[in-house]
């Protein structure tokens, strides 16, 4: 019986697998990647490794067996049909009779077309009748700081997003969640919404920015079509740019703050602080 994970190599991914062999057996941890390359320091510390693509059913044979528990991290091909993707991986889980498929879902909340594929995600993993653990994701913190260089290199936080408030969390956050998930008990057929503790504003976010640089960094609200020639002209291809001026519009009417504390509750501990993740991303 192992803990499988798919996207090992991905961002979220590294982390769950770094904070898995923390509390598990190297041996009992199965990484699935596309590049076997790009999994040699896992290898290395033990993790076995499993090479596998959703586009090509195929490779998926023999990847789960009776009784894993499995990670379904969602791909990022957006444009290659994602809810496809995914149901490679729920039909392979189904066949192997595995003992839980969690999945990296986003926010109930959210009606952005961003969530439409995992909304689709979730009706097939119910409908395979697999004990499934749905974690809803909110918005993480590295989505932002991440992506400085525009920021200081204008002086401002641009978004289309108003006044409107996101309950971000770590990347590290959401994979301690997904480890808890793994790792203990009870979350057959649960479906958890996860987000940050505190919800900030984008003048909160510039003001911290500002606070922690030193400088006038200034939130300048834009609309959505702005947003979207905006990364276009950045180079986003026009159909992701939508997607994400489409988050922002979500975000002014509220459906990025995720309330509950299911995020913390699972983790047992608060999550990482806005101001955390500026710090580290100024550092680096
Ligand atoms: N909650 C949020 O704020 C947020 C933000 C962005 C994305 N997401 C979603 O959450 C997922 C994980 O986030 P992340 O930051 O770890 O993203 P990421 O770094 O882009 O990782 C995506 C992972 O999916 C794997 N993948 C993509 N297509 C695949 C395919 N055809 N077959 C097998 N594996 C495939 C990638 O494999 P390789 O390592 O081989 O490239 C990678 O490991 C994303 O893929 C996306 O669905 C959430």
């Amino acid at each position: 019986m192992s803990i499988v994970v798919t996207g090992a190599t991905g961002h979220l991914g590294r982390h769950v697998v770094a904070q898995l062999l923390d509390q598990v057996p190297a041996d009992r941890i199965t990484a699935v990647v596309r590049d076997e390359a790009r999994a040699a320091d896992l290898a290395a510390r033990g993790v076995k490794l499993a090479v596998a693509d959703y586009n090509a059913p195929e490779t998926f044979d023999g990847v789960f067996a009776a009784g894993d528990k499995v990670l379904l991290i969602s791909g990022n091909e957006f444009d290659k049909g994602r809810p496809a993707q995914h149901q490679v991986v729920i039909d392979a889980a189904r066949a192997a009779g595995v003992a839980l498929l969690a999945y990296t879902s986003a926010p109930g909340s959210l009606s952005a077309a961003l969530a439409d594929d995992h909304r689709a995600t979730e009706r097939a993993l119910l409908a395979s009748g697999l004990p499934y653990t749905l974690l809803r994701n909110g918005w993480y913190h590295e989505n932002y700081t991440e992506n400085l260089a525009p920021v200081l290199e204008h002086d401002a936080v641009v978004a289309a997003a108003g006044q409107g408030r996101v309950s971000s969390a770590a990347r590290a956050d959401y994979a301690a969640a997904a480890v808890a998930v793994l790792t203990g008990e009870g979350h057959e057929n649960a479906t958890y919404e996860l987000g940050g503790d505190e919800a900030w504003s984008f003048a909160e976010y510039a003001a911290e920015l500002s606070r922690q640089t030193g400088r006038e960094i200034a939130y300048n609200a834009v609309s959505t079509e702005t947003l979207t020639g905006i990364l276009t002209g950045a180079g986003l291809p026009g159909p992701l740019a939508a997607i994400l001026a489409g988050v922002d519009a979500s975000i002014e009417k509220g459906e990025l703050v995720v309330a509950g504390g299911d995020l913390s509750r699972l983790t047992g501990r608060p999550t990482t602080p806005l101001a955390d993740a500026i710090t580290v991303a100024l550092k680096g």
